[in-house]
């Protein structure tokens, strides 16, 4: 038994919520800096200790990098707003963390002569101790920040910043070989010899990396700023109806074409109609022609945008193993039921009651019946006449980890039809052709599931129905509890209805 007076087998294969655990609250509000070649970055974590929100994130273009190889040293004016901002960041910090920020410089500052003379500027200005890091342990934290998002993945992280590009090798959530490069674009607009000198230095680059880092063939993990801007363009090559850049999928072919379309286009239309900064937009052919050479090398199966990295990578260091083997996505959820549910603790229990309607259910689809189950309830303030389409934003939208762009929208639709029968007419048509026909199907059955339970117990631990589904036959049965009889009213049989409609059923009501 733990504190909960609840046994652990009771919770099933996610295990028990966690968030309320001294050890996971003690992360309720951790500050890192990450001192970049392009940007100053301050964010603050607060929440699910193992699935964080984003209490405060704040980033400066600072450009540390700019100019670095050919004066060897900082670039003079962001060093002075660097320290601006780290002198800004200190004090924000010292009102909202708990604990002193972690601070880490990469290669701008790592490699710059007066790199140890900012350093030391900072520190005495601000108190804070920078830790200047080498290649290898930049591409492992960032490899530990996609460890945060896909716990047990496969795969290469490729992180770019300004002044470098960094591999790791990613097998069962472990992380192996790293590698360190100057591929950074700031880097790049410095080497002599044009496009073609360019191209060569590229070319070398990436032959070395290669021969260092062997065979690759899974996923692809792209970390970074420049990455990022690249699969913004990529969204609006593609119309691609989300603006999610986490779990964004590419192909190298989309690359390709990316690169070309940027190619035809004026820049500065493209990057206002893409919310891309100048600064970033400039660096941005040299970091396609990047990622086209590392595609070329690795030739990896598919390629996701994460947009953890670094900075979520320091905070799983902080993270104990109990904490790292959680579920990410459904820590948010229970973290969300527990702050914003009415009845905090009942998605479990409707989970379980309708379990039995996905038989064929594997662990993927299972996780997020559960998440929906535990965010069936959350949007219960907004107004009627919204909720539906305010559930389905939240799930869309949410800066939730672990989960697929069709399994958000999945997600988002199960909930919509939580409050609502109809998802025609609804200004979520385009994002629900992510998903296939057979998932529409589902998502619709899982809403109207949910729609029902909600109905008929108002408490948690209340004694359920009992769901017996045969899809051979295609009968499905609810055996009703006595305690349930009044609750079952003519409304609630009308969701029934509805529901067994949607799995195309025979219904069959026994009430003891
Ligand atoms: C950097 O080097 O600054 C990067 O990590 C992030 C960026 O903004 O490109
Ligand atoms: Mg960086």
């Amino acid at each position: 038994m733990d504190g909960t007076g609840e046994s652990t087998q009771d919770w099933g294969v996610f295990g028990r919520p966690i968030f309320e655990d001294a050890a996971a609250r003690k992360l309720s509000r951790v500050g890192v800096v990450d001192v970049g070649s392009n940007s100053v970055r301050l964010v603050v974590f607060d929440g699910a200790a193992r699935s964080p929100a984003y209490f405060y994130n704040e980033k400066i273009m600072c450009s540390l990098g700019a100019g670095l190889s050919d004066t060897g040293k900082l670039n003079p004016e962001g060093r002075e707003r660097a320290l601006n901002a780290l002198k800004r960041f200190q004090e924000i910090a010292s009102n909202i963390c708990d604990d002193p920020l972690t601070a880490v410089a990469t290669a701008a500052v790592r490699e710059a002569e007066d790199g140890p003379e900012f350093c030391a500027d900072v520190l005495r200005e601000t108190g804070l101790n920078i830790h200047v890091i080498d290649g290898e342990e930049e591409a492992r934290l960032s490899a530990q920040g996609v460890l945060l998002g896909w716990p047990g993945s496969y795969g290469l992280v490729c992180d770019i910043g300004g002044s470098s590009m960094e591999l790791a090798e990613m097998s069962h959530g472990k992380i192996g070989k790293r590698v360190t490069s100057a591929l950074g674009p700031l880097k790049l607009r410095d080497v002599a010899g044009g496009a073609e000198g360019r191209a060569a230095y590229i070319r070398e680059t990436l032959d070395q990396l290669k021969e260092k880092m062997g065979e690759q063939e899974d996923r692809l993990f792209l970390v970074g700023g420049s990455w990022r801007a690249i699969a913004r363009i990529d969204m609006e090559r593609r119309n691609y109806p989300l603006r999610v850049l986490h779990e964004y999928r590419m192909s190298a072919e989309d690359i390709r074409k990316t690169a070309a379309y940027i190619q035809a286009f004026d820049p500065e239309e493209l990057r206002q109609r893409c919310g891309v900064s100048s600064l970033r937009m400039s660096l941005i052919p040299m970091a396609i022609e990047v990622l086209i050479g590392v595609c070329e090398r690795f030739d990896p199966h598919d390629i996701a945008i994460s947009s953890y990295g670094i900075r979520e990578g320091m905070l799983y260091e902080q993270m104990s193993d109990k904490l790292r083997d959680r579920d990410p996505l459904i820590e948010a959820c229970r973290f969300a039921e527990s702050k914003d549910a009415r009845l905090p603790g009942f998605g479990k229990s409707l989970f379980d009651f309708v379990r039995p309607l996905f038989p064929d259910a594997g662990r993927a689809r299972l996780r997020i019946i559960k998440a929906a189950c535990l965010l069936h309830d959350v949007s219960w303030r907004a107004h009627p006449d919204y909720r539906a389409e305010t559930c389905f934003d939240y799930a869309t939208r949410a800066n939730l980890g672990g989960l697929g762009h069709d399994e958000r929208v999945a997600l988002g639709l199960a909930l919509l039809h939580r409050y609502r029968n109809k998802r025609e007419g609804t200004r979520f048509e385009e994002l629900i052709s992510l998903l296939s026909d057979e998932e529409i199907q589902q998502a619709e059955i899982l809403g109207k599931a949910m729609r029902f339970g909600a109905m008929l117990w108002m408490k948690k631990n209340a004694e359920t129905g009992q769901f017996d589904y045969d899809p051979d036959k295609g009968a499905l049965k609810l055996t009703l509890p006595a305690s349930a009889a009044s609750l079952y009213g003519e409304v609630a049989a009308a969701r029934l209805k509805s529901l067994a409609d949607a799995m195309g059923a025979d219904l069959e009501v026994i009430s003891l």
